[in-house]
Order: structure tokens, then sequence, then C-alpha cells
């Protein structure tokens, strides 16, 4: 009976002929199994004991069979679970996002100035006239404020007919300054970190969205001494010790006067913004007396000084979302 139930449900090839010889052998009502056990009372007292145990190891192995056999035809066994899966295999790792190496910087740049206790503000990305241009004493005809150079919203031909309601993506963080001042009095030490926009075309060391570091601090007796300074430690906390600072004269509307700042690093000077003593007609749009209070400002590339940080050569790798790039910060 074993030879011939085993052999039975290992040829087995479809549900049919195993759900057949699993009945005729190990069925629970007429299988040829129970039958044998039915007859178990009939033997003698003396052989009852080998006969059962005899009886035992037929009915496990056939069991076993009709296990090996569902499980063969099905993958699953007889309770279901799929028999499939093997804990054994090593799994599959899944795939984990991490931050963006801008992010990165920004957070990087916030700790840095944190510590010389510059707090950090945000203002909206979508910017109206006076903050963007007239609070920060650039006036109506000044080319900055050309559609060329702007992304101006919709309602582009309102502003170009200097109507109410316009709107723009700002160009510059230095609109942060104005809505910090707006909002507070001094003494003030603020950075705003974000985006800015401007209609450039792509190319290794442009892009139409970037972001700004901009620097705010506001008090009694500030001076350019304490620009240069705050600006060095910056430097030499995020680009290294060895790195110098170099101010050349330039002009912006808000600030009076105003430089160009260059860090010497590995060898070669690169400007990574502008800066400046607060124009008085800013703390006068404001509403602060420019008599009382002084103060300096200061506008960053943050792509540039992560750029420069990591050896990144080309500004668009940044924005291509390729992960080949990406995933390597
Ligand atoms: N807003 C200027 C720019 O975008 C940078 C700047 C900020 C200059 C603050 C002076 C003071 O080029």
């Amino acid at each position: 009976l074993q030879s011939e139930a085993l052999a039975a449900l290992d040829s087995a090839s479809d549900a049919e002929s195993f759900e057949a010889a699993r009945v005729q052998f190990a069925g629970q009502k007429k299988g040829a199994l129970r039958d044998i056990q039915k007859q178990m009372g009939s033997v003698a007292g003396e052989d009852r004991k080998a006969a059962g145990m005899r009886l035992n190891e037929v009915k496990k192995s056939i069991e076993d069979a009709v296990e090996v056999a569902q499980r063969r035809l099905t993958g699953k066994d007889s309770s279901g679970a799929d028999s499939m899966f093997d804990p054994t295999l090593p799994g599959i790792r899944p795939i984990v996002g991490h931050i963006h190496p801008i992010t990165q910087t920004i957070t990087h740049l916030t700790e840095i100035m944190g510590r010389m206790g510059f707090e950090a503000a945000e203002g909206p990305e979508v910017e109206d006239p006076w903050h963007n241009f007239v609070a920060l004493n650039i006036p109506d005809d000044h080319p900055a404020r050309d559609p060329l150079d702007n992304f101006y919203l919709a309602t582009a031909q309102a502003a170009a007919r200097g109507e109410e309601g316009t709107r723009l993506l700002r160009s510059q963080t230095s609109t942060v300054q104005i809505r910090v001042m707006e909002e507070t009095q001094p003494p003030i030490r603020v950075i705003s970190l974000g985006r800015v926009y401007r209609p450039d075309d792509p190319d290794a060391t442009h892009f139409p969205m970037f972001h700004q570091m901009e620097g705010l601090l506001v008090d009694a007796n500030v001076t350019m001494a304490n620009l240069k300074t705050v600006l060095r430690v910056f430097a030499a906390n995020y680009l290294g010790d060895d790195v110098e600072i170099r101010f050349r004269p330039s002009f912006f509307p808000f600030t009076e006067p105003s430089v160009e700042v260059d860090f010497l690093w590995d060898g070669t000077w690169i400007e990574f913004g502008g800066a400046g003593m607060v124009d008085p007609n800013v703390f006068t749009a404001v509403g602060y007396d420019p008599e009382k209070v002084s103060g300096f400002a200061f506008g960053l590339g943050v792509e540039r000084l992560c750029m420069r940080r990591h050896g990144i050569k080309d500004i668009r790798d940044l924005y291509s979302g390729d992960l080949r790039f990406l995933s390597q910060f």
C-alpha cells in the first residue's frame, strides 16, 4: 500500500489526479489508510503494538507525500501559506532617497551663520514690486526692472503699464531684508536662504532658478569691518581656514558703499556675491531713522558655494534629477 500510494502521489501531474490519489489513500471517510485503521481492532493483542507502529509510519509517509505533491502542484502547502517564500534568501535592498545637495548646503550654511547669532528668516517667492524694487531704492526706470530680466507673472502687461497688482518671481532675496525690517525693530541679525529667479539661458554657471543667502545686520555703529569679519568667519567655516576674502568696489541701489565679495580658494579669486552698508533710503522706506541705525547686508550665491566646496562643474547637474549624479552626495 505504501509504495503504491507514494507512486500515485509522486506521479500526480495535475490537481485532478492528485485529488484522486489523496482521496484513495488518505481520504478521511473511505481512504485505504482509514480502512486499515478500522481493522486494527481485530489484530491479536501481542501483535497490536508492532502493527500500530507500522501503521503510523505508513500514515506519516503518505501524508508527507500528499504535502509534497500539493506543494509541487500549487506552490502552497496545506495551510495555504506560500511555500515559495524562502526567508533565507538575501533581501532586495530598498531604494532609500536622501537630501538634495542644495538642501544639505542650506542646512550647513544656516548652522554656520547660526553660530554667529544670525537667525533664519523667510519670505515669499512671488513678490510685489515694493519688496523686490521700490523699498530697495530701485527706481521705476531702473534696468533691473526690465521684463526681459524678470519673471513677471501673467499680469506682465499690467507690470509694463506700472499698474497695481503686479507680481513677479523674486529676483533676489534682498526682498526679505525689507520684510524683516518692516516687522521688527533693531537690533537685527538675520539670514534668509531661498530661491530666486532670473530669465537666464542655462549653461554651466547659469540657471533660471538659483538660491541666495541674504544676510542683514542692523544696529548702532555697524561698520564695513564688521561685514568683512562676518564674511571671513563664514568663508573660513564653509570653505576652509586658508580662504582669503577680497572686496571690490561695486554698486547696488540698496547699499552704499557697495562691494563685490570674492573668496580666494585653491589659488583663484572667485566672486560669490555682493554686499555693502544698508543705504539710508532703504532705512527710510521701512520707517527706520537713518541717523540712528546703521547696518550691512550681503547676498551670496548658494550654488556657487556648494559647487566650489564639492567640485561640481556644471550647475545644471544639480537640477537634472539624475540619480547617478545626486546619489554621490
Ligand atoms: N541682491 C544682490 C544681488 O542679487 C546681492 C546683494 C545683497 C548686494 C545684499 C548687496 C547687499 O546681486
